[in-house]
């Protein structure tokens, strides 16, 4: 039987992105966004095994470009995309630059996200769901961040984060200040896109401590690799933030396949409604992350 939906999802081939591309084929056609062809590949055979369909396109989500053309090819599939997971995310600890000479961090979690969904949106199906898998991290009062010296998302302007600048008295942890200030981006670029497009559904999604993915895998420090990959999962009160990449994908496919209209919504680990940092819940905020984010893609040439 032909799907009669399909879902886009980015970052597919690792963690919560691979649980949920196998949940969301169960509902129709998955479009897998990814920067590795070969996983891709596997990834689609998986899928095509089961008797279910999936796509792959291949794109570098830090790379502006890529998006672009991902983006093109994707419409020309001419399929009837109902929902569409931001997903791809990297948190390492090492600062590096992306292909348009941008802080890869804030590039991958924010620009390209915000890039692709921009480019999509007029393309998605009417009541359609786009989702942001964003991160805690961007609350400076959220318990774990807290205990952990986390100083919450650090934004001055678009054009500084892409610098790599963010604002000083940060986190000591490496790579931590450019996590959280991408992901408080992407967060509140959601909010203006579910005021601005009453068409579609945006939400956004933090998973929870979700031990058994690579995230911050590239981490040069042993002992932040081993706090996210095992301490955090059965210490409080880390233990009641956490969840698995199944229980995540699970949560996810729900929030994509919903028909309730939704929208505007964050949702934390147990698909409960949550609040955000006082910075990202503020409208002048996010409207500023999102016209400055806008004017920073328009140099891109
Ligand atoms: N794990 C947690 O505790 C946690 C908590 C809060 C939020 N999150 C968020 O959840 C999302 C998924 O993370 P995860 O924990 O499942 O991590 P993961 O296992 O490292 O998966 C990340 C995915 O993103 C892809 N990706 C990274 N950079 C990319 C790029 N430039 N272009 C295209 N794809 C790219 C990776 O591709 P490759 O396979 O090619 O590397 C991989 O498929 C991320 O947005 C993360 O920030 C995770």
């Amino acid at each position: 039987m032909e799907n009669k939906k399909a879902y886009v999802i980015t970052g597919p081939t690792s963690g919560i992105g691979y649980a949920t591309a196998l949940e969301l084929a169960k509902y129709g056609t998955v479009i897998l966004v990814g920067r590795n062809p070969e996983k891709l590949d596997q990834l689609q055979k998986v899928i095509k095994d089961k008797g279910q369909n999936a796509v792959p396109v291949v794109c570098d989500i830090s790379d502006m470009k890529s998006v672009k053309s991902a983006a093109q090819q994707i419409i020309a599939l001419q399929l009837p995309i109902t929902g569409l997971l931001n997903n791809a995310g990297i948190m390492p600890a090492k600062p590096a630059k992306s292909a348009q000479g941008w802080d890869m961090t804030f590039a991958t979690n924010h620009l390209g996200a915000f890039a692709l969904t921009e480019a999509l949106a007029p393309h998605l199906t009417d009541g359609a769901n786009v989702v942001f898998i964003t991160s805690a991290i961007e609350d400076p009062e959220r318990k774990p961040a807290k205990i952990m010296g986390m100083k919450g998302g650090r934004y001055l302007s678009a054009e500084t984060s892409a610098r790599g600048e963010w604002k000083a008295g940060g986190s000591k942890m490496p790579g931590i200040d450019a996590y959280a200030t991408s992901k408080q981006c992407i967060l509140a670029a959601a909010m203006v896109f579910a005021r601005e497009d009453t068409r579609l559904h945006y939400n956004a999604v933090e998973p929870g401590i979700t031990r058994g993915t690579s995230l911050g895998g590239e981490s040069t420090n042993a002992f932040i690799r081993f706090l996210f990959g095992h301490l955090m999962a059965i210490i409080p009160p880390f233990s009641t933030y956490s969840s698995t990449p199944k229980r995540s994908a699970r949560m996810i496919t729900k929030i994509l396949t919903d028909e309730s209209g939704k929208t505007g919504v964050y949702f934390d680990e147990k698909g409960l409604q949550m609040l955000g940092s006082t910075q990202v819940r503020d409208p002048e905020f996010q409207d500023r992350v999102v016209a400055e984010t806008r004017a920073l893609l328009l140099t891109v040439k």
